[in-house]
């Protein structure tokens, strides 16, 4: 069965006939024209496969029909029937785009795997379309790790949002993967061919936001020696990341919104207006509903930057997701460190499974890329996790506050006289207090 949706055109009813009925016992959906105008109309409001086309007819002639169509949409495979003897007709068909010939009178067996060969042809492509969307969202799966359900709908939303322009606005605690989702975001769009480029609004001193981001000329200030790109230049027809967007001051947001409604902004100094194909993601960890109601940061680029908002829970709300994580941190700093560690003893899992993660993904890692150095054989062990496993258990938010606290304070403690190799100077200028009152915490928290 040919399940195809096909136009059959020609000015003479009785040919007309002849074809539909026969493509319609081969299993096609057919409509049947008399002229090329009428095939224009219909290929214009609903989806078709094929079209076949007499060549020569009263008005537009099959040539005229072929580049009509192939103008719509490009996929419509067209098919000419050409008068015995009018080869010219159908080497030009063929040059403009026609998917085959067929010569007349129409031999309905020849037509018949004409059509076969569309049909196999649509599958094919259509297959290979299915298979690039799946080798994107793999790429982003393959480098983030996890389990949980809140990150598979999180990741979905990624999928459904790449191919479109509009911004998206990350949320979740430092070190959940705002910026991986980011860059998984990109990868996925159209745009992933052209830049990605991260700017960290924190880090930019208030009077250099606008050259930062939007370039100076030459002279525009003082310093400004010579003329410079700024990031929305060097984004250009790529995405642009505004990591901690909730720092971008007060004066500058009015700014920055209007650069967004009219894709359009100018380098400091500069009469130039430079246009700017742009998609815009930001992350932030701070609770920009509050922000905005507080008058620290404006509604309306807030709601400009907030299109689409993706929230990723914190580790310690999806606990599921910490065996993944471990194995793949195992083995990635293993790889990284030449070592020979290759899992985790049951034990040790049960403590990195209890810990609350305040920084998430990020010090998880940095836990794994420890113990890995730090392990004695190629199991890691609870005892490979000392610092950590002599008081994460009791770590938990059931804990009274003054208790957390001491909790925390022992850990870093210890972990400045581990690094301070048991100097106390050194670890007091580490920790930021005197040498004195190390003394006295060493002693109450019982740290040689
Ligand atoms: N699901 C995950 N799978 C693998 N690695 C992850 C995952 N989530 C986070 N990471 C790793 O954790 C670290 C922090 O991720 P990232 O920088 O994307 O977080 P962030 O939310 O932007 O953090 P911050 O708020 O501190 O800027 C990175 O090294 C990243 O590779
Ligand atoms: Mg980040």
């Amino acid at each position: 069965m040919l399940s195809l949706s096909v136009v059959v055109i020609d000015d003479d009813a009785s040919q007309r006939n002849i074809l539909s009925g026969f493509l319609v016992k081969a299993g096609c959906s057919v409509i049947s024209c008399e002229n090329g105008t009428q095939c224009i109309d219909k290929v214009r409001k609903q989806y078709v496969d094929v079209v076949i086309t007499d060549f020569r007819m009263p008005g537009m002639d099959g040539l005229e029909v072929l580049k009509k169509v192939k103008d719509i949409n490009p996929e419509i495979q067209v098919i000419l029937m050409t008068a015995y003897g009018t080869v010219e007709d159908a080497v030009e068909a063929m040059k403009n785009g026609a998917w085959d010939y067929l010569s007349k009178p129409v031999d309905l067996d020849e037509l018949e795997l004409k059509l076969k060969k569309v049909a196999d042809h649509n599958s094919l492509v259509k297959e290979n379309q299915l298979l690039k969307s799946q080798i994107k969202s793999e790429s982003i799966i393959t480098n983030f790790i996890y389990k949980s359900e809140s990150i598979e709908e999180v990741l979905n939303l990624v999928a459904r949002v790449s191919d479109s322009n509009a911004s998206v606005l990350i949320q979740g605690e430092s070190g959940t993967g705002k910026e991986m989702i980011a860059k998984a975001i990109h990868q996925a769009s159209p745009r992933k061919d052209k830049p990605f480029v991260a700017v960290n609004c924190a880090a930019i001193p208030e009077t250099l936001f606008e050259s930062e981001l939007f370039g100076h000329e030459k002279g525009a200030f003082t310093g400004a020696h010579q003329r410079t790109k700024g990031r929305f230049e060097i984004a250009e027809g790529g995405t642009i990341f505004l990591d901690e967007v909730a720092d971008i001051p007060l004066q500058f947001q009015v700014k920055l919104l209007r650069v967004i409604q009219e894709r359009e902004f100018q380098r400091l100094g500069s009469p130039q207006i430079i246009k700017s194909d742009i998609r815009i993601l930001s992350a932030t960890n701070k609770n920009m509903q509050k922000l905005v109601e507080e008058e620290m940061f404006r509604a309306d680029l807030f709601f400009r930057l907030n299109v689409i908002p993706i929230t990723i829970p914190p580790l310690r709300k999806r606990r599921e997701d910490i065996p993944e994580l471990v194995e793949y941190f195992i083995k990635k700093h293993s790889r990284i460190n030449r070592r020979d560690v290759s899992a985790i003893s049951t034990e040790g899992l049960d403590v990195l499974l209890k810990y609350d993660y305040p920084g998430n993904v990020r010090e998880l890692e940095n836990i794994i890329e420890r113990a890995v150095i730090l392990a004695r054989n190629q199991v890691i062990t609870r005892d490979d996790l000392p610092i950590f496993s002599a008081v994460s258990s009791s770590l938990t938010l059931n804990e009274s506050m003054p208790a957390r606290v001491e909790h925390l304070e022992k850990i870093l403690i210890a972990e400045a006289m581990q690094n301070a190799h048991g100097v106390q100077t050194k670890a007091a200028e580490l920790l930021g207090i005197s040498e004195r009152v190390l003394r006295y915490k060493l002693g109450k928290y019982e740290i040689s």
